[in-house]
């Protein structure tokens, strides 16, 4: 049915019309011992869940809604790198398939515009120094109009169609998202990650500029040096030394 020409990835496909989230149904997946490479694909979510805790509206048939199972053998401090190299995924697809100029912006939002076109949530289970498994959660907005999102983040939330102008066949970008995953995870695997530190950094939103940090506790401004080889946030403020950070966010909109 998905016609996917693919070597691991996709081969088992759980597709739900509808579902609270495309994660629940993962994790439930991976611990009945669901193979590496299986996706959840929905086309609606009726509580999509975002990073920190935050929901993720995911409007029937208007979006991609996805979560991808992996069985890495990496260290589970190294996960984070899976989440940058979705993010460096998401930008080659909407450059190669849609002609866009996309940003990251970290550690994993696909910025347009200045405005959140998708956003990555990375959830794992490990024990002890072992990964059980790491479900990749995909949500890209592609063909919402400007009154199909939500109120409250229009501002600062956009969709392919939005930006293109164009109706796009979400069938196709999951295909080129899941093909393109497979090759991508093909590399990082038998090349580590500073390939995927370099792409991700020609796509990281002001990476060498000065930014504006938040955490929960303050606020503050530094430069953005890159990205660490364990996902972290590299940062130097003036008559400091370079610092990482693990859970902050860039301040990036202006209303
Ligand atoms: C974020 O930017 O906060 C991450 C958003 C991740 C959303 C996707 S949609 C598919 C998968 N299922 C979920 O409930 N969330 C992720």
């Amino acid at each position: 049915q998905w016609g996917l020409n693919s070597n691991w990835i996709g081969k088992t496909i759980i597709h739900k019309q509808t579902t609270p989230s495309t994660q629940i149904i993962a994790h439930q997946a991976a611990q009945e011992g669901a193979a590496h490479g299986t996706v959840i694909i929905a086309d609606e979510q009726t509580q999509g869940k975002g990073r920190m805790n935050r929901e993720w509206h995911s409007t029937k048939n208007k979006g991609i809604w996805i979560s991808i199972i992996l069985r890495p053998a990496i260290l589970p401090y190294l996960a984070p790198q899976l989440t940058l190299l979705a993010a460096t995924v998401l930008a080659d697809v909407l450059n190669t398939h849609a002609g866009l100029r996309p940003l990251i912006k970290w550690p994993n939002d696909i910025l347009l515009n200045g405005k959140k076109t998708a956003g990555i949530l990375t959830e794992m289970q490990a024990e002890q120094d072992q990964i059980q498994y790491v479900v990749i959660g995909i949500g890209l907005n592609v063909n919402h109009e400007k009154a199909d999102l939500p109120e409250d983040i229009r501002s600062k939330a956009t969709s392919l169609k939005i930006e293109t102008n164009n109706t796009l066949a979400i069938k196709e970008i999951i295909q080129s998202i899941l093909l393109t995953f497979e090759d991508t995870y093909d590399t990082y695997i038998q090349g580590g990650f500073p390939k995927i530190k370099k792409k991700w950094e020609g796509y990281g939103f002001k990476v060498g500029e000065e930014i504006a940090i938040k955490t929960l506790r303050k606020r503050w401004k530094a430069t953005f040096i890159g990205i660490a080889e364990d996902g972290a946030l590299v940062t130097k403020a003036e008559d400091e030394e370079p610092k990482k950070l693990y859970s902050a966010e860039i301040e990036w909109f202006k209303e």
